[in-house]
């Protein structure tokens, strides 16, 4: 433990005074600046100090702030990908059991964890634009929790906030019309004071929702085969090999050393020697993640959070934020079984070595034309009618100066009526982070962001946007149900600090 310490201590030191300086001269980038391990902040105030004061402070820690300080294990790759059991409504209903139980993440090692119908993480509910489903939902934790539905098109009622918490045994139906088109949109709890423990612990899962566009569409679409879902969660396991939340939390975003991918730990992925299409979540509590190729050959983002963008677009890296989604395509057909090939975090840390079999082979041409998506001259000439400031870290962490309270509703909007959100984030003495925001029960256009087009991959639906420190975003908000949504930073821990606040749809 302690060598270890000792080396993450003096990689830090490295990696911060790297990564401070691309911060500032890239601050286009979506750099990953999360102040980090640095509770013995907690509970000030540092608003009201002098940049010297806070200098003198960074010091005195030893560290800086702006930068993941625990750095990524290695996959070693020993082991095969867990794939989520893919389930579909039968009669209408999709049954979803909230659950605790043991898991065999380490060989021969029980760690305790929560599941959804299972010990662990969640199936892949799939479903289908136009039908109507419900979502039978219980509560077979010890513990009070709710079910919500990151992305969904649903009422307040059935988001499944912290309004709609379910005691240890209950069940609740949710009924619901799918009204949105393909996406690949997640699942997870939401109690107030407990969201980010229980996700950390393992609820979650994804829900596909297809369409006849992308059923249409010539892209990877056999599930496990060559379309995979790839849940990225970081966590930090005790000498037990058990997670103990409390010991590792932290006010600005849990983070840990070591990927789990859908669960697994060291985990490789086999696939054919075909063009492969992976649904990437960032379902980690606090880190971003931007993901490369080792090989730096360019992939291919087909979809952003709610849906297709208008048509694929080469990249060569892309960062998410937690609660982001990015749909990706990647041409295995030039390498073989020799081919040393694997998914890169931005540090290099190997996240996912890929196995080719090259017995699998399919010549897919990629549709050129996904979707139809665009920012009309209308929404683009609305002011703005809803403004929001994030600030702060830590325990200090607010939108518009407040923190959450259940009893304040903050904004009211009018259903289906589109409004222009105006987020700032606004950054203090020590430069500010990244907040992820995200909008409960709609997806939102990006407009513009500091009064510039977004990057093409943002032209396209998105229900959680990541926010530099001093960047002003414009969205074009609108909600087709009724009833109270959250909208709150997506590091858990912010959330939980009171980053977050309500609008009621009325
Ligand atoms: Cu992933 Cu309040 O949501
Ligand atoms: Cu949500
Ligand atoms: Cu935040």
């Amino acid at each position: 433990m302690k060598f270890n310490f000792l080396v993450t201590t003096l990689l830090i030191s490295s990696v911060i005074i790297a990564g401070c300086s691309a911060a500032s001269s890239e601050s286009g980038e979506h750099e990953a600046m999360d102040h980090v391990n640095m509770t013995n902040m907690e509970g000030m105030d540092h608003s009201n100090m002098t940049d010297e004061e806070i200098e003198e402070m960074d010091m005195e820690n030893g560290h800086a702030s702006h930068t993941n300080l625990v750095a990524l294990n290695n996959s070693t790759g020993e082991n095969e990908l867990a794939i989520p059991q893919l389930i579909e409504p039968k009669d209408g209903v999709v049954t979803i059991n909230a659950q605790q139980g043991t898991t065999e993440i380490f060989k021969g090692v029980q760690s305790q964890t929560f599941g959804y119908n299972g010990s662990f993480l969640g199936p892949v509910i799939r479903v289908n634009e136009g039908e109507t489903v419900i979502f039978r939902t219980k509560n077979e934790l010890a513990e009070p929790t709710t079910f919500h539905w990151h992305g969904v098109d649903i009422s307040g009622e059935g988001d499944g906030g912290p309004h709609q918490l379910l005691g240890p045994g209950a069940m609740e139906d949710v009924k619901f019309t799918v009204s949105q088109g393909a996406s690949t949109l997640w699942f997870h709890p939401h109690p107030e004071g407990s969201t980010a423990e229980q996700v950390y612990k393992g609820l979650a899962g994804l829900i596909y929702v297809e369409d006849n566009n992308s059923k249409n569409l010539n892209l990877p679409k056999e599930y496990g085969v060559n379309d995979f879902p790839l849940v990225f969660q970081d966590r930090e396991f005790t000498v037990e090999k058990q997670f103990d939340y409390q010991a590792v939390r932290n006010d600005d975003g849990t983070i840990g050393n070591t990927l789990l991918v859908n669960g697994t730990i060291n985990p490789k992925l086999t696939i054919g020697k075909e063009k492969v299409r992976l649904r990437l979540l960032n379902g980690a509590n606090a880190r971003n993640y931007t993901f490369k190729l080792n090989t730096e050959d360019k992939f291919q983002q087909i979809a952003s959070d709610g849906g297709f963008l208008n048509s694929p677009i080469e990249m060569s890296k892309i960062t998410l934020a937690p609660g982001e989604r990015a749909e990706i395509i990647v041409d295995f057909s030039k390498y073989d079984s020799e081919s040393d090939i694997a998914l890169l975090n931005e540090d290099d840390a190997i996240l996912l070595p890929f196995i080719i079999d090259e017995q699998k082979t399919n010549p897919l041409e990629i549709s050129t034309s996904l979707n139809d998506f665009a920012v009309t001259d209308e929404e683009r000439n609305l002011s703005v009618t809803k403004k929001l400031e994030l600030f702060g870290m830590g325990k200090m962490v607010y939108i518009n100066g407040k923190q959450f309270d259940m009893n304040r509703l903050d904004f009211s909007q009018k259903q289906g009526e589109t409004e222009i959100w105006e987020i700032y984030n606004k950054p203090d003495a020590m430069g500010g982070m990244i907040h992820p925001f995200h909008i409960h029960g709609t997806q939102f256009k990006v407009v513009l962001i500091d009064g510039n087009e977004p990057p093409v991959n943002l032209q396209g639906w998105k229900d959680t946007i990541s926010i530099e420190a001093g960047q002003t975003v414009k969205l074009a908000v609108k909600f087709n149900n009724k009833g109270i949504y959250m909208f709150h930073c997506h590091i858990l821990e912010h959330e939980e600090n009171g980053m977050m606040g309500q609008v009621e749809v009325i």
